[in-house]
């Protein structure tokens, strides 16, 4: 049972977790090994035998929270994972507690109409319709064709695959039942992200058939190719199933050209998807939506909360321009869930690939809910300011090499006298020392470091420290 006690403990541990973090004090990350690990948080001998409350839960917290990832540390620059708002992170609380799946609407009829309106609100900063609501729909005589429509997921990979499901279904309506033709094709930039060709596979149309889109050096799709591309397909026999382009690529955060790109899908009638799990988030902003200009002729759009939008793992969500594209993704019979019934809200299940499916929507209201969608704008602008200041700091040091100007809050740069290999090492040592967290990425054929620009808290003289440490840590490896 827990007590108030308990919950004054974790309260108490998480508050001053968060604290410290956000000072800045002390490392972002530590990695102890992980039998140690185990054995410091007692882990089997709580499982046999019970007792985590009270002081036991004390203990384990501090020791927990010791090894956990410091996401509101300002010197966090790795992978893209939002540093939670505290609202969202109250609303994830919410979630938790009342623990209502809402993939049926009556398992959960608040949480599914903070889902509804959410996914509404996503439709119109694309540009595309609004669904009314379900009890309403007759009475407003509002179409179907007319409107979009969505679902949040447990995760952009999962979006990726409904979006990728509703596609197949566009192009080969008999693949649900009898399995994927062979002659269908996805056209994809070759650094989109890996969770494209992964549905491929889970699709059952293969990694085969994914044919690279020509692109520049810096993997941004080139239309005039891409229209060769297209009807040299054609010309094969091949049915495309999708065109696939980036808002925000997962390596350095560029976007593809999409009035371009749409304009060559349009002419062949082929379906784009637009993967937006980073770099959606600019729809908020009237002065970053430029980078997506198009984004309203694709067929579907993946975005990601639980990146740009300050929202705890996981939730993210996949749009259609038109919503009766998503009634093909998946075509499940399953009597105790489908059927006909009277109900005043509306049921996602049949949308999604979850059965049991948590309240996703309500840490992100949360969060949204409390900054309104100028605040969220402001953070993204803020965020996307701080990719472009990195790099000019990084082009005037002349021991750097920026790899290319940053359209978002991703900034890939290499020390020039090191090669591949030894940046792999740097980022090693960095780890090692703990101070900073960063990764490292391949682009346009070399191995860059990279830093995600996503905490609030992270400011220029923070990449400053970084910047003068890397040299030293370089220094020390030789
Ligand atoms: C561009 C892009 N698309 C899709 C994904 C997959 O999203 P998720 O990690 O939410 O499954 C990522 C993850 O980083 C990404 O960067």
């Amino acid at each position: 049972m827990t007590t108030r006690d308990d919950m004054d403990i974790v309260r108490s541990r998480l508050a001053s977790w968060e604290e410290a973090a956000r000072s800045g004090e002390g490392p972002v990350l530590v990695q102890p090994p992980m039998s140690r690990l185990a054995e410091d948080l007692d882990i089997c001998e709580l499982i046999s035998a019970g007792g985590l409350a009270g002081k036991r839960l004390d203990v384990f917290l501090e020791t927990y929270l010791a090894a956990s990832h410091r996401i509101p540390h300002p010197h966090g620059m790795g992978h893209q994972v939002a540093c939670p708002h505290p609202s969202a992170i109250l609303g994830g609380y919410v979630d938790v507690f009342t623990n209502n799946p809402m993939a049926i609407y009556e398992m959960g009829p608040a949480a599914a109409t903070v889902e509804y309106a959410i996914i509404n609100w996503m439709l119109e900063k694309v540009g595309w319709n609004p669904r009314p609501w379900p009890d309403r729909a007759a009475g407003e005589g509002v179409q179907r064709e007319e409107c979009g429509g969505g679902v949040l997921t447990h995760g952009g990979s999962l979006a990726q695959l409904t979006a990728l499901a509703a596609a197949r279904a566009h192009a080969d309506p008999e693949a649900w039942e009898r399995g994927a033709s062979p002659d269908l094709v996805v056209v994809s930039p070759p650094d989109a992200h890996y969770s494209v060709s992964r549905a491929l596979g889970i699709l059952g149309i293969g990694q085969k058939a994914l044919v690279p889109a020509p692109c520049d050096e810096c993997g941004r799709i080139l239309p005039r190719e891409l229209d060769r591309l297209l009807k040299d397909l054609k010309g094969q026999g091949r049915r495309i199933m999708a065109v696939t382009a980036n808002a925000g690529c997962t390596a350095a955060g560029l976007y593809d050209d999409f009035p371009a790109v749409a304009d060559i899908c349009e002419r062949h009638q082929v379906w784009l998807h637009v993967d937006g799990a980073h770099g959606a988030s600019a729809l908020l902003s009237s002065r970053l939506r430029p980078l997506l200009d198009g984004v309203e002729r694709a067929d579907s759009l993946i975005w990601d909360a639980h990146k740009m939008m300050r929202t705890p793992g996981l939730c993210a969500a996949v749009l259609f321009r038109d919503g009766r594209h998503l009634d093909g993704a998946f075509q499940q019979q399953a009597s105790y869930l489908f059927h006909e019934k009277e109900q005043a809200g509306f049921d996602a299940i049949a949308h999604t690939v979850e059965c049991t499916k948590a309240g996703l929507g309500v840490k992100f209201f949360f969060g949204l809910a409390a900054e309104g969608e100028g605040g969220l704008a402001r953070y993204v602008e803020g965020c996307y300011a701080l990719g472009a200041e990195v790099a000019q700091l990084i082009a005037a040091r002349p021991e750097y090499e920026l790899a290319v100007e940053p359209q978002a809050n991703i900034v890939c740069f290499r020390l020039k006298e090191l090669d591949d290999e030894a940046h792999l090492n740097l980022r090693n040592r960095v780890l090692a020392d703990g101070r900073y967290y960063i990764t490292t990425t391949a682009f346009a054929g070399r191995r860059w470091l990279r830093l995600a620009l996503m905490n609030p808290e992270t400011e220029l003289r923070h990449v400053e420290g970084l910047l003068n440490l890397l040299p030293e840590l370089a220094k020390n490896d030789t």
